[in-house]
């Protein structure tokens, strides 16, 4: 790569500059899109999401939607999970991750983290811990013999953690108790389909801003930016420190640069 011949160079200048004017002018006409809402069955859902008729730039890269079947989804940390609900004025969701909501056993086991930069979870909730591959000789409070599986306990603190091999945490709501001797299998899963609850942490104020002054609020990846209506190649950086929108200028330079560095011995 290092010994990458001019004519090479002259190439991969010629397609990122054309790859370039080409994203250039999609993102015209995509931020135009950005005022489109998601609609999924009866889910409804604008900034700072994308997905469906929202380009990618409309909405934070997590916060992509999809839709099968009048089915709202969301990918979190690579899991599924379902969208049942989206309140736009307190921008929470609320969501259930797709293989519990099935059969709890036949999950794969494994937790989900909610990136904290974007995702709170709400007070009314909390993590529980799973304990699995338990040895089967000792006893456990709240547990449940998954066919194939062996002893799962629910627990809200670590007291299994030396005599089971494997744990995960799930969300469910406060309110949620594990019984002291079985664990209640059906009322589990009643409770994970029900889904829990999480607010998306995004600057408001800022898009309402960019709103009120004819701007379109849009992403430059995990950056929230507002774009003028007329010209969309020209997007404000929000700065968090001072509140204020920055200018800036997506210059064609960038993408070519970074690629000569890139074979630059
Ligand atoms: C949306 O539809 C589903 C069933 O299709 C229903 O369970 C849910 O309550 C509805 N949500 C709202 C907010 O109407
Ligand atoms: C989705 O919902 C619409 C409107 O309620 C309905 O006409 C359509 O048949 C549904 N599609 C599926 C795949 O359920
Ligand atoms: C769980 O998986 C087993 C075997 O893979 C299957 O027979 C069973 O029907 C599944 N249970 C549910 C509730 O999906
Ligand atoms: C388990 O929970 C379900 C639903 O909450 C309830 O109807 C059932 O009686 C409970 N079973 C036992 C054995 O407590």
């Amino acid at each position: 790569m290092r010994y990458l011949p001019n004519s090479c160079l002259v190439f991969f200048f010629l397609f990122f500059s054309l790859f370039h004017n080409l994203s250039c002018a999609s993102t015209e006409k995509e931020l135009g899109w950005c005022q489109a809402q998601f609609q999924c069955g009866n889910i409804t859902a604008g900034f700072p999401f994308s997905g469906g008729i929202r380009p990618q730039l409309c909405g934070h890269p997590l916060l992509e939607l999809h839709c099968f079947k009048n089915t709202t989804s969301i990918i979190i940390s690579n899991n599924f999970y379902n969208v049942h609900n989206i309140d736009q004025t307190s921008n929470t969701l609320r969501i259930t991750k797709a293989e519990l909501q099935s059969s709890f056993c036949n999950g794969t086991f494994t937790t989900a983290t909610l990136p904290p930069e974007i995702f709170e979870l709400l007070p009314a909730y909390k993590n529980l811990n799973v304990f699995y591959l338990c040895d089967s000789k000792l006893p456990y409070r709240s547990s449940y013999t998954c066919p194939g599986r062996g002893p799962v306990s629910v627990s809200q603190n670590l007291d299994y953690q030396n005599s089971c091999q494997g744990s995960f945490t799930m969300n469910v709501p406060k309110s949620y108790v594990p019984e002291e001797k079985e664990l209640n299998l059906t009322q589990l899963e009643n409770t994970l389909k029900e889904g829990f609850e999480v607010k998306v942490k995004i600057d408001e104020k800022a898009c309402q801003e960019c709103s009120s002054s004819h701007g379109i609020c849009g992403f430059e990846n995990t950056k929230q930016v507002c774009c003028n209506e007329a010209s969309s190649s020209v997007c404000n950086t929000f700065h968090p420190s001072n509140g204020k929108f920055l200018n800036y200028q997506t210059s064609s330079l960038t993408s070519y640069t970074e690629i000569e560095n890139l074979y630059s011995p």
